[in-house]
């Protein structure tokens, strides 16, 4: 009798032993969740208004008449486009189903591949589904980069 006795002892212990280290293993997971949307993000462009693309922070110089380019920053994903000498920036999700917009230099409009959404330069909806602007924001050259910021009304 002494056998099952220890055996059962030992079963206990090791499925206490096992869940102790499963519980562990779940507060552990769910602490490490929380740390890391804590955390601020250690990415240039992440958690700043520094617009960057995937090769590094933007140049303002690279960006010629008509063109644009789309990175991201605090406010999130933005499209800059370079107007008639200045930098204008708006946010490039599509207000519709969230598509990333951009410029139709040739059209001279904000155009959404996805449902055909079409706004102007200041993000007014100038046709398609969506019915709301898109956000103007603020840019600026600060030390040979883009900053972008809320604009002033908002
Ligand atoms: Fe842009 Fe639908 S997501 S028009």
């Amino acid at each position: 009798m002494c056998g099952p006795r220890s055996s059962a002892g030992i079963s206990r212990r090791l499925v206490n032993a096992l869940l102790g280290a499963g519980l562990a293993g779940v507060v552990s997971g769910f602490a490490g969740a929380v740390l890391a949307y804590l955390w601020p993000s250690g990415r240039a462009g992440g958690g700043t208004d520094l617009l960057v693309a995937p090769s590094g922070p933007v140049d303002p110089a690279g960006i010629g008449p008509g063109e644009s380019v789309v990175g991201r920053c605090r406010a999130g994903k933005v499209l800059v486009i370079r107007s008639q000498g200045e930098l204008v920036g708006l946010t490039a999700t599509c207000t519709h189903l969230g598509c990333t917009v951009t410029w139709n230099a040739a059209s001279r409009q904000v155009e959404c591949p996805c449902h055909g959404a079409a706004f102007d330069l200041r993000g007014q909806v100038l046709g398609g589904p969506a019915r709301e602007p898109l956000a103007l924001l603020q840019v600026t050259v600060e030390q040979g980069a883009i900053q972008v910021r809320p604009s002033a009304g908002d």
